[in-house]
């Protein structure tokens, strides 16, 4: 908690240290009513700050100080200054060692940052600057150091001692305790420590690497979920093979281990060789994990695995720089899951979340640059806009330097600054030298907020034979008011014939036509491109694979997208022009109503789905991506003032008439997969997760209709499935049906056979906290008092209250703003013990602007009252008062 007032902290006043510290030796005494720290820092003066010996300023908070030796002299209170946040020494030659003492509370330490505890075992998760409650420290990334660990605890509840590098030596001490010493031979920040200690068991494989080095591979679990690894260490084994088939990155240490655990903040964290893991991003078996589940753990352990070079071996300066590490690492990670799985599927769901999300970010008052130049809290920049919109940035150079020149820009990157703290210019650098290109102007990706927006005309010159495309780009304003300079956007498009053929693409002063599917720059803020030899008015295909992230509109009328969704050669345009359909639709819709008028579904919509229903060469996975409506906070996105009602009645209208107008396909669609999957074991591949997932949106199409037939096609499947994807679905159509009886039932069974897994538990929680039917909050509130939820656990807390709030937004934003003042209840209740859980739950308030004048009242006022509330965190502070700024 807060005591001191926030400060701003800024980019250009970034300094390198005063010292460094060449080794970090720490011995952790673990008791159960407190713990002791005792560390030994081998420093120096930092020669790039010239002659001199300033004071040594290291970062502590809610650290008791026991005792502080300076270069072997025990110090006394008037030989150093301590504050909250501080403690000051004066050393008095350039090299000297730092000991301390202190005392810390793992066992009450709720906010899940430093040295805490999850059920009965200890662990640590130190970034950004948890690491500074932990022990007095020079708590930076660029302050990197040799570790040495010793772990002490007792032998019987705590017989596994880990920490990060080799084990190097272990033995029995007094009073039944147990320690085991852990050297890291890689300097590292301290932001990648980590401990644990627990009665854990653990998988055990093992991986050769390409120069034939064995890898010790060490799951490590409460043993109740030692049966659920096995797809965890799967996709640990392929990441680790993908990394050094596609970007020549090895692993280096002889051991690398991931430990689950239930209290986690976030997804999970790259310490070095000991991730650790919130357990639903380990865990994963067909009987309690879903297909969305499986390929989420797979892209967690590939994420932080490829951390190890991105981010650990090559790590970020300061945290302004933290896209370096993220953008990067979300980038490989979604090579990865593209490989592993359909990747026009993968590129779908990233573009819609990305789209939904991080452009709402962008467009309310947090919005940042991918490289954001101030902050009070860092907690507060885990961003989908430095994860995402940084991935995007790092995609973008691939798709200008094409996959091999992006290579030898990565070779460069790893190579020339293995083992250093460093900036996002020096990635962009490396890429500039291994590729002779100048990306200056392409770095205000880096520095400039919002979503640009690209407006694209055409005009065709039948005599001439040339096409032209004309490009505006512009981007709003954000709450820095910085005026945007243009940005470098590459464009990939191409054009179709009236058969829907794709043309040679021959752009004028070229001399010969350069493929069918190119890419251009758009660099100015207003730019022509013309084509030559272009015998007929063509329909364009812009922005394909979605080549750049920005806001694109071409004034296609709705037959042009129906062409496009048939015949356009790149498959995720296919799916953006049926979305673009949905949304014009959905908007004439959102419009009747609003009128007052009686719903009346454009016919276009229903055919062009049939369409895409009945061809049996579609992969199945982008069919059911294409049935799959833009969701209601897109459409609240893209609107200028949201509302509420009409877009959800809009939405429902339209869900019930593709559904009574589809139903026979569907239906035939359904029942084939159905049986099909009644047929095959669960397996955790594409193919399969394709025929689920065609067949669990057709089932919740076909409830639409309320046929007898459907009610008992759900029961069939929620009792006889032997995964969670069809019995979630099930559970979740009934839910969300008028079928009270049953749905009470499915509920109470589920609840009775699962409430011993607290994942599953969570998704129990979703399904519920997520369902539009009247009376929500209502629903959420009860469930709160529910044995399985606990308040302080993050993931109960995202089950319950983040699916309501950000995806039940029919209920959440109920106009008389009991939701509202129900999250703003919560986050006050929440910044007392988990600042940074408190601070993302709020995000939803943060969007008044998008709503109406009513609304906005009411969600400011619920601003108001939190601000008032007093000791507020950092964490929220920030994001309450930029919000009412
Ligand atoms: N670096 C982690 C990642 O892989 C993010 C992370 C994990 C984190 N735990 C955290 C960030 C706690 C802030 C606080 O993306
Ligand atoms: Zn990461």
């Amino acid at each position: 908690m807060r005591t001191e007032q926030p400060k701003m902290i800024y980019l250009k006043d970034y300094q390198a240290p005063e010292y460094l510290i060449d080794e970090t030796h720490l011995t952790f005494e673990l008791f159960e009513d407190h713990s002791l720290v005792h560390a030994q820092l081998v420093m120096r003066r930092n020669p790039e700050r010239g002659p001199g010996l300033p004071p040594l300023v290291l970062d502590g908070q809610q650290l008791e100080l026991l005792s502080v030796t300076l270069a072997d002299r025990e110090l006394s209170a008037g030989d150093y200054q301590l504050t909250e946040n501080t403690l000051t020494l004066q050393p008095a030659s350039e090299s000297f060692t730092v000991d301390t003492s202190v005392r810390i509370h793992p066992e009450t330490n709720t906010a899940l940052e430093g040295l805490y505890k999850s059920g009965t075992m200890f662990c640590t998760q130190c970034e950004a600057e948890g690491f500074r409650k932990i022990t007095y420290y020079l708590d930076r990334p660029d302050v990197m150091s040799k570790f040495t660990t010793t772990v002490v605890a007792e032998q019987h509840s705590y017989p596994v001692l880990l920490s990060n590098g080799n084990p190097i030596a272990s033995g029995p001490g007094e009073d039944g305790r147990h320690w085991a010493t852990w050297e890291d031979p890689f300097m590292k920040p301290a932001y990648l420590f980590a401990l644990v200690a627990g009665d854990l068991w653990c998988v055990e494989d093992s991986f050769t690497t390409m120069t034939k080095r064995n890898v010790a591979l060490r799951i490590y679990v409460e043993p109740e979920n030692i049966d659920k690894c096995q797809h965890a260490m799967n996709s640990l084994k392929k990441s680790m093979r993908w990394d050094e088939e596609v970007y020549g990155r090895e692993y280096d240490l002889d051991i690398f281990m991931i430990v689950a655990v239930n209290d986690f903040n976030m997804g999970a964290m790259e310490n070095k060789g000991l991730n650790i893991f919130n357990s639903s991003a380990v865990l994963a078996r067909a009987e309690t994990a879903t297909d969305a589940a499986h390929q989420r753990v797979e892209a967690i352990v590939a994420h932080e695995y490829f951390h190890n070079w991105s981010g650990n071996r090559v790590t970020c300066r300061d945290w302004f720089q933290l896209s370096l590490k993220e953008g990067f690492t979300v980038f490989r990670d979604a090579g990865f899951s593209s490989d592993m799985n359909s990747a026009t599927v993968k590129r779908i769901q990233d573009v819609a979340y990305l789209r939904t999300h991080q452009f709402a970010e962008d467009a309310g008052p947090m919005a940042h640059a991918v490289r954001p130049d101030s902050f009070i809290e860092i907690s507060n920049f885990y961003t989908l806009t430095v994860y995402e919109k940084g991935s995007e940035v790092v995609g973008m150079i691939h798709t200008l330097l094409g996959a091999g020149g992006f290579r030898k820009g990565s070779d460069l990157y790893f190579e020339r600054h293995d083992g250093q703290a460093v900036t996002c210019d020096d990635f962009v650098k490396a890429m500039e030298d291994a590729n002779g290109v100048d990306l200056t102007q392409f770095k205000r990706w880096y520095s400039q907020a919002g979503t640009p927006r690209l407006a694209v005309s055409e005009s065709y010159d039948a005599a001439a034979k040339t096409y032209s495309l004309t490009f505006r780009q512009s981007c709003p304003e954000t709450p820095d008011k910085v005026e945007k300079l243009p940005f470098v956007i590459p464009v990939e498009l191409g054009l179709l014939d009236s058969k829907g053929n794709e043309i040679a693409l021959r752009l004028a002063g070229e001399a010969s036509a350069q493929g069918t599917s190119r890419v251009i720059s758009v660099t100015e803020a207003e730019q022509t491109f013309t084509f030559v030899d272009i015998a007929e008015q063509p329909l364009p295909s812009l922005l394909r694979g979605f080549s750049a992230p920005v806001k694109l509109s071409f004034p296609y009328n709705r037959d042009q997208l129906m062409f496009l969704m048939q015949h356009d050669s790149d498959g995720f345009n296919r799916w953006d022009a049926g979305q673009q359909l949905s949304v014009q639709v959905l908007q004439e819709l959102i419009a009747q109503q609003q009128k007052g008028e009686s719903l009346v579904l454009d016919p276009r919509l229903v055919s062009a789905l049939k369409t895409v229903l009945s061809d049996e060469s579609l992969d199945q996975a982008m069919v059911a991506e294409m049935l799959s409506l833009p969701s209601e906070a897109y459409l609240t996105e893209i609107s200028e003032v949201a509302d509420v009602e009409a877009i959800h009645n809009a939405r429902e209208f339209a869900r019930k008439q593709l559904a009574d107008n589809l139903f026979e396909a569907l239906w035939l669609r359904y029942q084939a997969n159905r049986d099909l999957s009644k047929q095959t074991p669960y397996v955790a591949e594409a193919e399969h997760f394709a025929r689920r997932a065609l067949q669990n949106i057709a089932l919740s199409y076909l409830m639409l209709s309320g046929k007898p037939e459907v009610l008992a096609a759900a029961l069939e499947q929620f009792e006889n499935s032997d995964n969670m994807t069809e019995r979630l679905t099930a559970l979740a159509v009934l839910v969300n049906s008028p079928f009270e009886e049953q749905k009470a039932l499915a509920l109470a069974s589920f609840a009775e056979h699962f409430k011993d897994n607290p994942l599953v538990m969570d998704q129990w929680f979703s399904v519920q906290a997520g369902s539009t039917l009247p009376g929500g909050l209502a629903r959420v509130k009860a469930l709160m008092q529910h044995p399985a939820f606990n308040i302080k656990n993050p993931n109960k807390v995202r089950a319950l209250v983040g699916a309501f709030a950000g995806q039940n937004l029919i209920n959440f934003h109920a106009a008389d703003g009991s939701g509202y003042r129900f999250l703003a209840d919560l986050v006050i209740e929440l910044n007392g013990f988990n600042p940074q859980i408190a601070s993302r739950q709020l995000a939803p308030l943060t969007r008044w602007r998008k709503y109406d004048t009513a609304r906005q009242a009411l969600m400011k006022a619920e601003l108001e009252r939190i601000l008032a509330s007093g000791q507020l965190s950092s964490d929220v502070y920030e994001v309450v008062s930029k919000s009412l700024a």
